[in-house]
């Protein structure tokens, strides 16, 4: 039995959460495996529910679960509440920092399919593309202290802190992952500039000449690297960097693939524990819709496969049936395109379509 949290969260997690627990299902028939999910709010409809978005026996059901299957959390309706209280800062950090979630692993991939849905001209990406994001998770900006708005509302500060062995353990998992792809790293900074950068591109370098030299190492900041990505990502295999600069920069090349609907992500601790969520939002424009593309949520539960239950063939299916169904031209909105003879689906429909090609 897999014990498996799941945490659908707002807007559109519970629409697309309810495909990738449908393909679980089937992968669970075919593999002859049992998952046992259990169901918890987390977020905005937690604290609608339980008056805050990151309830104990949630927290308590993520700790005695092998895995997290994460939807996504916030929206219109919390967004005003105390900067604490809110869904982003009250639940997903803290759930992050919790379990030291601190690798995050983003890959954008791009399917045959869906060049034309691509953001970059086909003759951009000749050689299609195969990336992945090594995003530290757990340090930077998003959590060094002090963290904090003046009484008087005049001014704010946000510190952005790296020690040593959280840059190192991160570079590590990327060098790791490197030998077994492309083996090139390429090391985003913003160190013309930013203190922790310099400690950054010291410690990947020094690590690179301790223990990886034979890995293809680069550096680049992260203006020039947002500009790269645009013009001819094909250069990248994979590219490690802090916190902020992996946020921004991953959501950058999801519209690479076509989508931010398209792009999964793993986050994983020291031990291999591992939460599985999109890496886009709740999108509350499209939000109760049964329009939003499930594939992100689909593919970050092919990923826990993969990664928490050693299931590889199993997460191969996902992402095959995937494939096939692209090739033959079913299409959510989101990478619909007119007069090409391509069949428009729904959220369910998408879910349904990928059940019955495993
Ligand atoms: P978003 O990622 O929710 O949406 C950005 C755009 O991408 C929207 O136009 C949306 O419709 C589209 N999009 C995203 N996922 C899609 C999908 N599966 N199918 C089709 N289209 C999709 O970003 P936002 O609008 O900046 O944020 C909305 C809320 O989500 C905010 O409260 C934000 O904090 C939260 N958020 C949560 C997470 C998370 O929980 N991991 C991640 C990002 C944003
Ligand atoms: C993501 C999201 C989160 C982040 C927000 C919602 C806190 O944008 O997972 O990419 O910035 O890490
Ligand atoms: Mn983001």
């Amino acid at each position: 039995m897999r014990k498996v949290a799941v945490l659908p969260g707002d807007g559109i997690g519970p629409e697309v959460m309810k495909q990738a627990i449908k393909v679980l299902g089937r992968i669970s028939e075919k593999y002859n495996t049992k998952f046992e999910f259990k169901f918890a709010d987390v977020g905005g409809i937690a604290i609608d529910n339980h008056g805050t978005p990151l309830p104990d026996s949630t927290l308590k059901l993520c700790e005695a679960s092998e895995a997290i299957l994460f939807g996504s959390v916030g929206g219109p309706k919390w967004e005003n509440l105390p900067p604490a209280q809110q869904p982003e800062r009250g639940a997903l950090l803290p759930l992050r920092k919790h379990f030291g979630l601190f690798a995050n692993l983003r890959p954008v991939k791009i399917f045959k399919a869906l060049i034309d849905s691509s953001s970059l001209k086909n003759s951009l990406i000749p050689d299609g593309l195969d990336i992945v994001f090594f995003r530290e998770l757990t340090g930077g900006i998003y959590f060094g202290q002090p963290k904090e708005i003046s009484e008087d509302r005049q001014s704010a500060r946000d510190t952005m802190l790296y020690t040593v062995p959280e840059v190192e353990r991160i570079a590590r998992q990327a060098f790791e992952a490197a030998k077994l792809r492309g083996n090139k790293v390429m090391s985003v900074d913003k160190a013309n500039v930013l203190m922790t950068s310099v400690l950054w591109r010291e410690t990947v370098t020094r690590l690179h000449k301790e223990e990886y030299s034979d890995v293809e190492l680069a550096h680049m900041y992260v203006d020039n690297a947002a500009m790269q990505l645009v013009r001819y990502p094909s250069q990248f295999d994979v590219i490690v960097t802090e916190n902020m600069f992996g946020d921004i920069l991953s959501d950058e090349a999801a519209m690479l693939t076509g989508s931010l609907g398209m792009l999964p992500s793993a986050s994983l601790n020291e031990d291999g524990f591992g939460l599985y969520e999109p890496i886009g939002g709740t999108a509350p424009d499209i939000a109760g819709q049964n329009i939003a593309n499930p594939i992100a949520q689909i593919m970050s539960a092919a990923l826990m496969l993969r990664y928490s239950f050693k299931m590889d063939d199993a997460a191969a299916d996902i992402e095959n049936a995937i494939e096939a169904l692209l090739a033959e031209g079913v299409r959510t909105r989101d990478i619909f395109r007119d007069g090409q003879g391509l069949r428009l689906v729904n959220t369910d429909e998408m879910g349904d379509l990928i059940v019955s090609r495993i």
